[in-house]
């Protein structure tokens, strides 16, 4: 960028001109592959995430790999889901505006009509991203949180995206819908120290019913992240986290900050849900911020999982 020039922002309605009708198109597509599929509503949220915390909302993600090293490979992306349907979706966006919409946007359109459709709250996305076209392991591993970290360490990985503490227990919130595999919480249940042990703050009731389906060594099942509400987009995660049932040991931490555990508190107790809601869309707007690529830095390929020179 030349010394002086503007740099391009985000917008509210950045293709209003050059491709009329794009979030409707993205809804409606989205609309069909949810009806097949509500699971993918957690997919396309979480996929979201995954790719602003690497290199930015950029669309890094979605790109294909190559010898087993792009983000797409590290170990916290291999459970994720939606690739797919963010390409069905992009392919239906070309037919009507060839080369105009980034994958990068269809992915941020694409996460927050996943809460639409999840009964949470209807926000409007910023737009105007383009798509990256690095895409590396090494930095999935190193920017990715990890699920056992306690509230200092989830802090610090949102603070390196200008992310703050309560942009952390808001959007952890997302767990209010989705599932873990075992596989993501099984040390709490059998291994907690390294001496054969169980996480002490999980309700023991509730570890027992994990335990029922998470036997040692099973790495195909999965848990709801929010048992109480699994597929409704509601305070039910913060219920769980309050009440010792939350599955990843990042979400039981946060009962044990006063600050983050203030908040979920206060969250068990929104009733009409117009906090936790007003709250969440600002997160996300913030999240979908993250080191995005605008004006004339990187691209717009016609297809997100493979890169144009
Ligand atoms: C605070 C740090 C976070 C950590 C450590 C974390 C970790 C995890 C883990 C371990 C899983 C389960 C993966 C599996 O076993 O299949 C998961 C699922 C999920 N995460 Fe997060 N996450 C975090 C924040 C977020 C954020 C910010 C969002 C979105 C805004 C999000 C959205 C989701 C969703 C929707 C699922 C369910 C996915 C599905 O059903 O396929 N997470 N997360």
């Amino acid at each position: 960028m030349a010394a002086g020039e503007a740099r391009a922002q985000l917008q509210y309605g950045f293709y209003n001109t050059s491709c009329p009708g794009v979030e409707e198109v993205v809804r409606s597509e989205l609309k069909g592959i949810f009806s097949n599929d509500t699971t993918l509503r957690a997919g396309l949220l979480r996929l979201h995430f995954h790719d602003c915390f690497v290199r930015g909302c950029d669309a890094s993600l979605m790109l294909n790999s190559h010898n087993a090293t792009a983000e797409k490979d590290a170990d916290p992306n291999l459970t994720v889901r939606g690739y797919e349907a963010i390409e069905a979706v992009k392919a239906k966006v070309e037919a009507t505006c060839p080369l105009v919409v980034s994958c990068a946007d269809i992915m941020a359109m694409a996460a927050r009509d996943a809460v639409y459709f999840s009964d949470g709250p209807e926000y409007e996305v910023e737009t105007g991203r383009r798509d990256g076209n690095v895409s590396n392991m090494a930095e999935a591993l190193t920017n990715l949180p990890p699920s056992d970290g306690n509230v200092t360490v989830m802090t610090q990985y949102f603070a390196v995206k200008n992310l703050t503490m309560k942009d952390m227990v808001v959007l952890s919130a997302a767990h209010t819908i989705g599932v873990a595999h075992c596989t993501s919480f099984s040390k709490r249940l059998y291994n907690f120290t390294g001496d054969g042990d169980q996480d002490p703050s999980l309700d023991p009731a509730f570890a027992k019913q994990l335990a029922a389906v998470c036997k040692p060594g099973n790495v195909a099942s999965v848990e709801p992240l929010d048992a109480l509400t699994p597929v409704k987009f509601d305070n039910g995660y913060y219920k769980s986290v309050a009440a010792h049932q939350a599955l990843l040991g990042s979400d039981a931490g946060l009962i044990d900050d006063s600050l983050t555990g203030a908040y979920v508190r206060l969250m068990t107790n929104d009733t009409n849900l117009d906090t936790f809601f007003a709250d969440f869309a600002v997160s996300m707007i913030n999240m979908g911020r993250v080191g995005v690529l605008t004006g004339t830095d990187g691209q717009i390929r016609p297809t997100c999982g493979i890169y144009v020179d």
